[in-house]
């Protein structure tokens, strides 16, 4: 992957200025990115940041001081109100608004509907570029999120766009959610492929930062797979960066790791 020391980025480090692999994760809702990231992380030791954590404690704090969610810099004044915590393994999943551990109230229905306006607004994700970039100092992480290949750290070591179906994509989420997969005609499953449609039609179609695979990103699509089976997916192109020991690079660009 051909890539430059590019001085002049605030926050953003010059690729031959670390060591340890910076890995870019990306991928429409429920496409598996956090599980897969956090687990293909711990297997190599590296660090993993689910960037979606902001933008859903963002939501969760707009909603709870009634800010409006299109109030782009009302959003962006709350940032400095967010922190992602490591866990003893290095992973940031837990997030924490005005000092409250939120992980456990962002994952729920009324945020998922509220976070795709809260995370079109320009100014909101201005303010979160930095925290993110300062997240991959030093290297030997997976960050995972929408835009984290094309705008976050488009000089990362390795991109990956994890996708699957739509249909594919709901099942997860149902089962995440307590929907069984043989109720899939079920008026909650449907329910959820609606959502999960509305939300990759605003993650995709917003003006800044849209979820689009990077050109010289690798796409994994999972229908199919075993979460191991992606798991291993993910842990094989890193392992084979030359900075993680390998021969050769992440594979070509555009590439999809067949089933
Ligand atoms: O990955 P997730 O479902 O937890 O993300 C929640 C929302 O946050 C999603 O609708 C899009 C937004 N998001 C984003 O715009 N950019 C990121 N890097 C990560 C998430």
């Amino acid at each position: 992957m051909a890539r430059g020391a590019r001085p002049g980025r605030d926050g953003e480090i010059a690729g031959e200025a670390r060591g340890a692999p910076v890995v870019a994760l990306d991928g429409p809702g429920s496409s598996g990115k956090s599980t897969v990231g956090a687990m293909a992380a711990a297997r190599l030791g590296f660090r993993f940041c689910d960037s979606g954590l902001f933008y859903r404690a963002a939501t969760w704090l707009a909603l709870q001081r009634r800010v409006p969610l299109d109030d782009g810099p009302a959003l962006a004044a709350l940032v400095p109100d967010l922190r992602l915590e490591a866990d003893e393994a290095g992973r940031y999943t837990r997030v924490l608004a005005a000092g409250r551990e939120v992980t456990g109230l962002v994952h729920v229905p009324e945020i998922d509907r509220a976070v795709s306006e809260v995370s079109r607004q320009p100014e909101l994700r201005t303010a979160l570029l930095p925290r993110q970039r300062e997240l991959a100092l030093g290297g030997g992480i997976v960050v995972a999120g929408r835009d984290i290949g094309t705008v976050v750290l488009p000089d990362a070591d390795l991109k990956i766009y994890l996708d699957a179906s739509l249909a594919e994509r709901a099942r997860r989420r149902g089962l995440e959610r307590g929907i069984a997969a043989h109720d899939a005609e079920s008026a909650d499953a449907r329910r959820t492929l609606d959502e999960l449609r509305a939300r990759d039609a605003t993650d995709s179609g917003r003006e800044t930062a849209p979820l689009r695979v990077a050109p010289d990103a690798v796409v994994i699509r999972t229908d199919g797979f075993t979460l191991e089976q992606a798991v291993d997916a993910v842990v094989a192109l890193i392992r084979a960066l030359p900075q993680a020991g390998g021969a050769a690079g992440g594979g070509p660009a555009g590439s999809s790791v067949p089933q």
